[in-house]
């Protein structure tokens, strides 16, 4: 990004020499699956502190694992950092990301290196969040709905047209909603359960966060997202509630891989280090994205959903993680829900 603004104002003075330097400072290419403030955030400071130029492109998980899987023979991305940890294990597992130990996995919690150890160190966490969702407490009371605390609310005929959701294939948010519903009922009561919330349902949005992000500017009364981007939505003065479902949940494991084959493999171990540091894991915070960082000392977002006031499902990554077991699921969604799909 840099080397593009810089070579202009090079030629714009006519400095041939310094815009060959510039050219020749090393590339780094990354897909981004986090919100995108966060995203540019990070590729600004690694800019400042690096002579390393970034390509990022924001991705949602899905989409990023199509991608990588779409380039697998002649790799155009070096470094995935971010969105929900299935479809990293999923690359794991098919053998598009490269294994690689960090100095700094020490310095991680447990869920972190566990999420390393099970993939053969092809990928690591980087954060982690719970699912929810957040609803418009304006707009539900305006139409006299009653909030939804529990999954099972969300089937009140009341909510008829007022839910978004992402679309399971594009969104590890959406994914990992699937996955949730399928371990805490089993899975044919779990597509029951979605083709009846699929009434509900206005719009399968393409990234996980959407949702809640229209939910807060009054297009829609629920957003099904982590509980974090809602209270990301709070924060920023909209009026919205977050809620921990009472039954139980699932939460991700965000994640990192570095690309099999990558063409600027010693950039992305440079990246792959530096932003596992706390100073680098505290700008979460900064950028508002209030995900538990994995960095043991990063400073923890006081706004951040505490995992322990969260009746947590024990979420089964490493099947749920698998390309088996996920593509079953997408393909089952596809032909039962998302052929219905309004
Ligand atoms: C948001 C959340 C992240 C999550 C990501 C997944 O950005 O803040 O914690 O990893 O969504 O995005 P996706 O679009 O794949 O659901």
């Amino acid at each position: 990004m840099r080397n593009s603004r810089l070579a202009m104002a090079m030629i714009a003075s006519g400095s041939v020499l310094a815009s060959a330097a510039a050219a020749s400072a090393a590339n780094l290419n990354l897909i981004c699956s986090a919100d995108v403030v966060i995203c540019e955030l990070l590729v600004e400071t690694f800019e400042k502190e690096h002579d390393i130029d970034v390509s990022m492109v924001r991705l949602s998980s899905g989409e990023a694992y199509a991608k990588v899987r779409a380039e697998a023979r002649n790799p155009k991305t070096d470094i995935w950092w971010g969105g929900t940890g299935d479809p990293h294990l999923q690359a794991a597992a098919d053998g598009l990301t490269m294994a690689y130990q960090s100095p700094m996995l020490s310095e991680l919690l447990p869920w972190a290196v566990k999420q390393a150890e099970s993939a053969e160190y092809k990928t690591v966490g980087v954060y982690s969040g719970a699912l929810g969702w957040g609803y418009n407490k304006d707009l539900l009371e305006s139409k006299g709905i009653e909030p939804p605390k529990c999954w099972a609310d969300l089937l009140d005929p009341a909510l008829k047209g007022e839910i978004q959701v992402a679309h399971p294939s594009s969104s590890g948010t959406a994914y990992t909603a699937l996955a949730t519903l399928v371990q805490l009922m089993g899975e044919d009561e779990a597509f029951d359960y979605l083709k009846k919330l699929n009434e509900n349902v206005s719009q399968y949005t393409k990234s996980g966060s959407a949702p809640v992000k229209s939910a807060a500017r009054g297009e829609n009364g629920v957003g099904i997202v982590f509980m974090h981007d809602a209270v990301a939505q709070a924060v920023e003065g909209f009026p919205i509630e977050v809620v921990a479902p009472c039954e139980g949940t699932g939460y991700e494991i965000g994640s990192m891989s570095i690309v099999d084959k990558a063409r600027n493999v010693e950039e992305a171990k440079t990246w792959y280090d530096w932003v596992l540091k706390p100073q680098v894991q505290s700008l979460l915070k900064e950028a508002k994205s209030f995900q538990i960082p994995s960095n043991a000392s990063a400073a923890v977002p006081e706004e951040a959903p505490s995992l322990d006031e969260v009746k947590l499902i024990d979420y089964d990554f490493a099947t749920y993680g698998s390309s088996e077991r996920r593509r079953e699921l997408l393909e089952r969604w596809d032909r039962e829900i998302g052929a219905i799909a309004n």
